[in-house]
């Protein structure tokens, strides 16, 4: 069968797709533009797209014959999960695969803006690092404090397993709260939203994007949280109302953030790359050889699954795309 690949990924995936199907890919490290994702979609079975692919009803209308949609990531808010659905089009992400890189690049945000590690470099390579003295270039303690881990999976709990070597408190807010058992190993304490934003000395953000989750932390809840603490966010860009934060940060009603992902990505609200007290990094809370090889080697095995009429591993659809299946074939 004929299979798009919408990303430059290593070799060893795409021999993978290759042993089966007839591939075509996109070899350039930047995404691929709409036209040019439209032109190359159609005619194809298969499609191994990435999250920076809007993957909506316009492309697949486009590809009439797509049999399978597999995601290069675990978000899929890129997907139109249910347009597939009526298609009859498994869809399929890949979890777990990059749950440590991205718990632990929350630890490098949270790290960073509080130890005012960027602002430290830039002066030091400026040549201004010109005495030690002892209330200099201060910032705040990570180890001991209280950690607020908004949306409680994989990554969350990853999160809240590393908190534990730093010694912290973990507050955590999800839609679903654990048995006392889990949250016991965890070491994890449950409360509504308002107060672990309140007693949070940083809170980070492990949800996916949905309809109720876009704008989840606003001028609001940037209000209840402490002037001193700080939100790190590594999961969706649009979880945050960037204006509010923008304002919030020059204000001093929160001490600074650590972001991986924009609300308008890959544009940055205007004023945000000036301020001193926030770090920016381009959406790499998974991009290590690793998990970037795990990841496409995943995303493969549930192509390859979906292209032989399997349930793919990581299917998200299954249960619909299965239900139409049976009725088609009344
Ligand atoms: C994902 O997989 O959703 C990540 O954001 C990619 O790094």
């Amino acid at each position: 069968m004929k299979v798009l690949v919408t990303g430059n990924l290593p070799k060893e995936v795409l021999a993978l797709i290759q042993k089966e199907h007839q591939v075509v890919f996109h070899s350039e490290n930047r995404p691929l533009e709409r036209d040019r994702l439209v032109a190359m979609v159609a005619g194809r079975e298969g499609l191994l797209c990435m999250i920076s692919d809007r993957v909506d009803v316009g492309l697949m209308n486009e590809a009439p014959k797509l049999r399978m949609i597999a995601n290069f990531g675990v978000g899929f808010d890129n997907i139109d999960v249910g347009a597939a659905s009526e298609r009859g089009i498994p869809v399929s992400n890949t979890p777990d695969v990059l749950t440590d890189a991205t718990a632990d690049l929350t630890f490098t945000l949270m790290l960073a803006v509080a130890r005012r590690v960027l602002e430290g470099d830039r002066i030091t390579r400026a040549g201004q690092f010109r005495f030690w003295a002892p209330m200099h270039f201060l910032g705040q303690d990570v180890s001991g404090k209280t950690l607020g881990i908004i949306g409680l999976g994989r990554i969350g709990r990853a999160a809240a397993r590393r908190a534990k070597g730093f010694q912290m408190e973990v507050l955590y807010h999800s839609r679903r709260r654990l048995d006392s058992v889990q949250e016991k190993d965890l070491g994890i304490k449950y409360c509504d939203l308002d107060t672990l934003l309140g007693r949070s000395d940083f809170v980070s953000l492990h949800v996916p994007l949905t309809g109720v989750t876009r704008h989840l932390i606003g001028r609001e809840e940037l209000g209840l949280m402490r002037p001193s603490a700080y939100l790190i966010n590594t999961s969706r860009g649009p979880v945050v109302d960037e204006g509010a934060l923008l304002e919030a940060l020059r204000k001093g009603v929160i001490a600074g953030a650590g972001l991986d992902v924009y609300e308008h990505e890959p544009d940055l609200t205007p004023g945000l790359a000036r301020l001193q007290n926030v770090v920016l990094l381009p959406h790499v809370g998974s991009a290590t050889i690793e998990t970037r090889t795990n990841m496409g080697l995943r995303a493969a095995r549930n192509l390859l699954a979906g292209l032989r009429g399997e349930k793919p591993p990581d299917c998200l659809n299954w249960d619909a795309v299965g239900a139409l299946q049976s009725i088609e074939g009344h």
